[in-house]
């Protein structure tokens, strides 16, 4: 029996409301709050569940900021990037190169560059070009490039909300094609370190046996590339994509049948291959549930009927929660009161401050009533946040985002006003 019941997550309303006040006044709205503790325990949460087998890595893209980063770094086995300026911000945070993966389809010469010269332990090689781009760098900076294939497998994996593999992609190397890249990487072995191969089919999977099934693919993938280049895999970085849903019903993959799964698939390979590392690279599974947006009440009004509640912040800092970031179908993210949490239930309309009708944080939200100058905080909003906004839409500041660890709170990152941009 495989006990998951440890993994965190949040009550906002926990704290109370002169907390969010006292915040609020020192830092301005709109802001975003992380807690770090949350993310640490659900990386160790799933650590567990996995009885050690699996290392994870933060997939810093899901949520880049520095101070959270920081202080998840001594619970995180690593990190997963997919730009030179993620890497920065992984070393800045303190994260050892050899530990992070660096995957993307467009990764530039500048970028390649910079990541083999800082010794990042996984680059996710794309294509044959890129295996060879690797190998001539590394020729000319005198540092060997340690790749990995990453492998767009043959098989469709339906379960996937969002699917990156198992179709024609911009991602990785075709399955077909695995034994020419093989060939490649044995040409240019002198300036290569074979790492191993790397999968990511897709992200938002809530079916445990899809996840299982996606994992058994990339492993006999290994084995397969194993036997027939002789090239060893030390590492096999079987991607993630856990699914959480970030909407009202609280609802994401349940670990313990996932951990029973897998569990069988793991010790096969740690049996044949004891020093193989076994890594999933996980965002929002891990990150989503630790964060808030917290924006201010600026206006109330009907209109037609209809109540809206009118904040100080909306799409322009997240996207995501008025459904306009990679979401299929629009759901509304819980929606709080932090101010008036005892008052009478509400049905309105959360509107952000853009000139835009889609900028909605909540369409018929149902929440105690706010009134002018409320707090009205979003939950889970720790994952795909502000940097996946339009920040610089219609000039107003970015929010500061503020990092909970250990019962302290610090500014993970300042506010920017339009002019900083200039
Ligand atoms: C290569 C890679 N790793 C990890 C992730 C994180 O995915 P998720 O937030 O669904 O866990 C992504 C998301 O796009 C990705 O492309």
């Amino acid at each position: 029996m495989i006990d998951t019941s440890f993994l965190p997550q949040v009550n906002w309303l926990e704290s109370s409301t002169a907390d969010w006040e006292a915040l609020a006044l020192a830092h301005g709205t709109p802001f975003f709050f992380f807690d770090a503790d949350v993310v640490a325990g659900r990386i160790r949460a799933v650590r567990q569940a996995m009885h050690g087998m699996a290392q994870i890595y933060y997939a810093v893209k899901a949520n880049p900021n520095l101070g959270l980063l920081r202080a998840v770094q001594p619970v995180a086995d690593g990190v997963d990037i997919s730009s030179g300026g993620e890497l920065l911000q992984a070393q800045l945070a303190g994260y050892d190169p050899a530990m992070m993966s660096f995957a993307g389809p467009a990764k530039t010469e500048t970028e390649l560059e910079a990541a083999i010269r800082a010794g990042v332990g996984c680059i996710s090689a794309e294509s044959l070009r890129e295996i060879e781009q690797c190998a001539t760098i590394a020729a000319r900076v005198g540092v060997p490039a340690r790749i990995l294939l990453r492998v767009n497998p043959a098989s469709p994996n339906r379960a996937y909300g969002l699917k990156m593999g198992g179709k024609p992609v911009q991602f990785g190397i075709d399955e077909e094609t695995l034994p020419e890249a093989e060939t490649c990487v044995l040409a240019n072995e002198g300036n290569l370190e074979f790492r191993g191969i790397h999968s990511y089919v897709g992200s938002q999977c809530f079916d445990p046996a899809a996840v299982v099934e996606a994992t058994a693919n990339a492993l006999r993938l290994a084995q397969d590339m194993e036997r027939r280049s002789g090239l060893v895999c030390k590492k096999i970085n079987l991607g993630g994509g856990f699914g959480v849903a970030h909407t009202e019903q609280r609802r994401e993959l349940d670990l313990s049948a996932l951990a029973r799964g897998l569990l069988p698939l793991f010790v096969e390979r740690k049996t044949e291959s004891p020093d193989c590392d076994l890594i999933f690279e996980l965002g929002r599974y891990i990150t989503a549930e630790a964060g808030l947006y917290v924006t201010r009440a600026v206006r109330t009004k009907t209109s037609r009927g209809k109540h809206f509640v009118i904040c100080d912040g909306g799409l322009n800092h997240h996207l995501a929660a008025a459904g306009t970031f990679g979401a299929a179908l629009r759901g509304n993210f819980p929606a709080y009161n932090l101010t008036r949490p005892d008052s009478t239930l509400v049905t309105c309309h959360i509107a952000g401050p853009s000139c835009n009708p889609t900028d909605l944080l909540g369409v018929d939200a149902s929440l105690p009533a706010p009134e002018e100058g409320d707090l009205v905080g979003v939950g889970m909003s720790g994952s795909y946040g502000l940097t996946a906004s339009p920040l610089l839409f219609l000039g107003r500041p970015t929010p500061v985002e503020l990092v909970r660890s250990s019962g302290q709170v610090l500014v993970g990152r300042r506010s920017h006003t339009t002019t900083d941009f200039n």
